[in-house]
């Protein structure tokens, strides 16, 4: 039997009674844009995450653009982030017209190297994105009273919202997944959700009134019924992640080095640095078992980001980084046997 990276099906299969009835609720309330059950979502979610105020929106993705419209973020700011990341970190900046600064991440944690952020803040600078990356919490820069906004997409369960705003991504495939596409923004800030709730749905209060230009950032209901669901199995399935990385980290070759570890990592990703790389995947491949790169290519290379400058050798360690990382089988219905899998696989591989 082949081992996915993750696998969506065997997460669903025991709740799927409660999804359908979830699903169903929904189609019988005739309510599919907000009403009630994305305000009891919003209210679990806060009481989960420990935060003051949550506002479902419609991905990670528009979690991070409402955050940084909501902050201000326009044309001729900067805003410091790594190159390190999903697209949509940096995406989100460049949409504004905003300039993205890349900082480069610290070797052992992949995440944005706090020191390198806070040297690269000039008066221009509107804001601050930091990634928990994998799951793992990145340290914070110190950033003189610059908003810091946390990209969480990966890292739901770490803990509060330790900057202006922490931005979730309900991608099917992250900790908390929906089914399509959902995020949210957490803040202890009354006045930051507020603004968020009012970009989310086109700036307009009341209804057809609209004094700030927003989007249709909105959380579908039947998305936060369904994620309903799911949110009380949160905990439970990120002890069996850990559990598995705890595994890994006991039991895997000394050839791959992991990610450094944190108390609060969620391991929504469980992340190597891996000698032979490309071999290795192979090797793996062949055993059955699948891999993933986060990410190829960092994004200061990207060719859409090719005029703000960036040469190869400018950010060292994230390049680095994209040539040796490799994600192994890392999901709470990963059994034993499988596990032992992966780790015999790649003990071969390396004649451990
Ligand atoms: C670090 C990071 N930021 C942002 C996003 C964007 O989230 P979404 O796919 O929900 O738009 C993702 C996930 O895909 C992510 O991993």
């Amino acid at each position: 039997m082949r081992i996915p990276v993750t696998d969506l099906k065997a997460e669903t299969e025991p709740l799927r009674d409660e999804l359908m009835a979830a699903v169903a609720r929904v189609l019988d309330s005739g309510q599919f844009i907000l009403g009630p059950e994305v305000d009891a979502f919003e209210a679990e979610l806060a009481a989960a995450v420990g935060a003051a105020h949550a506002v479902g929106v419609s991905s990670g993705t528009d979690a991070l653009l409402a955050s940084l419209m909501a902050l201000g973020v326009g044309p001729g700011d900067e805003v410091v982030t790594t190159p390190f990341t999903f697209f949509a970190t940096a995406g989100a900046i460049a949409r504004l017209g905003a300039t993205p600064v890349f900082a480069d991440i610290e070797p052992d944690t992949f995440n944005l190297d706090p020191d390198a952020a806070a040297a690269a803040i000039t008066p221009r600078t509107r804001a601050v994105i930091a990634v928990n990356l994998f799951g793992r919490p990145a340290d914070l820069p110190d950033a003189g009273g610059v908003p810091v906004v946390e990209d969480a997409a990966q890292s739901l369960g770490t803990g509060a919202p330790r900057g202006a705003c922490a931005t979730y991504s309900f991608f099917p495939a992250k900790v908390l997944g929906a089914f399509g596409d959902a995020g949210a923004v957490a803040t202890g800030d009354a006045d930051l959700a507020d603004r968020v709730r009012l970009l989310r749905a086109h700036g307009a209060r009341p209804k057809y009134v609209h004094a700030v230009v927003g989007g249709n950032f909105r959380i579908d209901a039947v998305q936060a019924a369904l994620l309903r669901v799911k949110l009380p199995h949160l905990r439970d399935a990120i002890a069996r992640r850990r559990q598995i990385a705890a595994r890994y980290r006991a039991e895997l070759p000394a050839d791959v080095r992991p990610q450094a570890d944190h108390p609060n990592h969620v391991y929504n990703y469980f992340v190597v640095r891996a000698p032979r790389r490309d071999d290795l995947r192979a090797a793996l491949r062949e055993a059955g078992i699948a891999t993933a790169i986060y990410y190829p290519i960092p994004l200061h290379l990207q060719s859409c980001f090719a005029d703000l400058g960036y040469r190869q050798g400018a950010l060292p360690h994230a390049e680095r980084a994209a040539g040796e990382v490799v994600a192994l089988p890392c999901y709470p219905q990963l059994d034993e046997d499988r596990q032992a899998r992966v780790i015999d696989a790649v003990r071969r591989f390396y004649g451990a």
